[in-house]
């Protein structure tokens, strides 16, 4: 299968394009698509072969579960079964990097939530994918458009890199905002509102619209969240992190490329600089594609400094790029 790219206007999306892409979606393919976190690879939700499609395109394990992009609210009542803290920090935030994890409605098919009770629903902030959900009149189930372990692509190259010949067509959006992929928050229980998987909506800001603390997944609940089994984000070379300056002394500086804040040592070979967290949280996935096509051994990653906003999500995924 020969991948097409068509590239697009981001604000205002040439309609014959999202409309050749809407009929690919109900005839079962795939098309990439941008949002504002990372580039989807989106299939019908409610189509379980093409869903089926989509476990196989990314080399992904079928028990881990896909989140359904909606473009209104409504239509993710037609899915889940909405509580009243769920229906606030929708109507507040989206569109946006937030996903809602809640009771399955049966009307989706078991493959697109792996097999579990529940089912994970967002509406992304980007016109493209909004225009595309609308046209095909469906829910789009879309993981990363990424090779399963690979870091999330943030760009159209990065996905044509890893997707060629395995889907029909990308969406070219230009580079995505957030750079990361979006919070998920286990809103099934409203009393006990658990954060999944930080991201693109800081923990600060769900939980002020809440006035509670979002909790830490149990080892129980973590079962409930495949996602976080596995190994996720890494390039091709190993990634250390840099905790404190003094660790340099045990590391290769002269074979190693570094990504980071602060240009803590001038005598790496290769190194990319962010002037703030949120320029590193866009950053980090492309540095990692554009360091491994370097003559360099390792990557070495500043850890940042707290765990505010951006920065916790940065923290995770900095993390499981290091296999920690
Ligand atoms: O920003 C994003 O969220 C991007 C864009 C394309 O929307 N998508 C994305 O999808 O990152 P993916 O498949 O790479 O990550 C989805 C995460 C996984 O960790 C998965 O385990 C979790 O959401 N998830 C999905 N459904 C779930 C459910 N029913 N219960 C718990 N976790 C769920
Ligand atoms: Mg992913």
């Amino acid at each position: 299968m020969m991948t097409q790219i068509l590239t697009l206007n981001k604000w205002n999306p040439e309609r014959d394009y999202i409309s050749r892409a809407a009929e690919i979606i109900n005839s079962g393919g795939l098309v990439a698509f941008p949002t504002e976190t990372v580039y989807g690879l989106g299939g019908d939700a409610l189509n379980p072969e093409s869903v089926k499609k989509i476990y196989a395109a990314k080399g992904r394990p079928s028990d881990n579960p896909l989140i359904l992009h909606v473009s209104n609210i409504n239509q993710a009542e037609s899915l889940v079964y909405m509580n009243d803290s769920a229906r606030k920090l929708a109507k507040i935030f989206w569109p946006a990097p937030l996903t809602l994890v809640l009771p399955a409605k049966n009307i989706i098919p078991s493959t697109t939530r792996g097999g579990l009770s529940t089912a994970a629903v967002r509406m992304p902030d980007n016109n493209i994918a909004l225009a595309l959900i609308e046209a095909a009149k469906t829910p789009i189930a879309a993981p990363s458009a990424n090779l399963s372990g690979r870091p999330s692509p943030t760009d159209s190259q990065s996905v044509y890199n890893d997707m060629n010949n395995r889907i029909d067509l990308i969406l070219d959006g230009g580079k995505t905002g957030i750079g990361l992929e979006s919070t998920v928050i286990d809103i099934t229980n409203p009393e006990k509102i658990l954060l999944l998987r930080p991201g693109g909506l800081s923990r600060e800001l769900i939980e002020s619209e809440l006035n509670t603390r979002l909790g830490i997944p149990d080892s129980n609940s973590a079962k409930r969240s495949p996602g976080t089994r596995y190994r996720h984000y890494a390039p091709s070379l190993p990634v250390k992190i840099l905790r404190n300056e003094s660790d340099l002394d045990l590391l290769d500086i002269k074979s190693a490329g570094f990504m980071g804040i602060h240009e803590i040592n001038k005598n790496f070979p290769v190194k990319i600089i962010f002037d703030s967290p949120e320029n590193f949280a866009h950053g980090l996935f492309a540095g990692f594609r554009e360091l491994e096509s370097q003559k360099i051994s390792c990557i070495i990653v500043e850890w940042p400094r707290d765990n505010s906003g951006i920065n916790e999500a940065l923290r995770d995924r900095i993390k499981r790029a290091a296999g920690e």
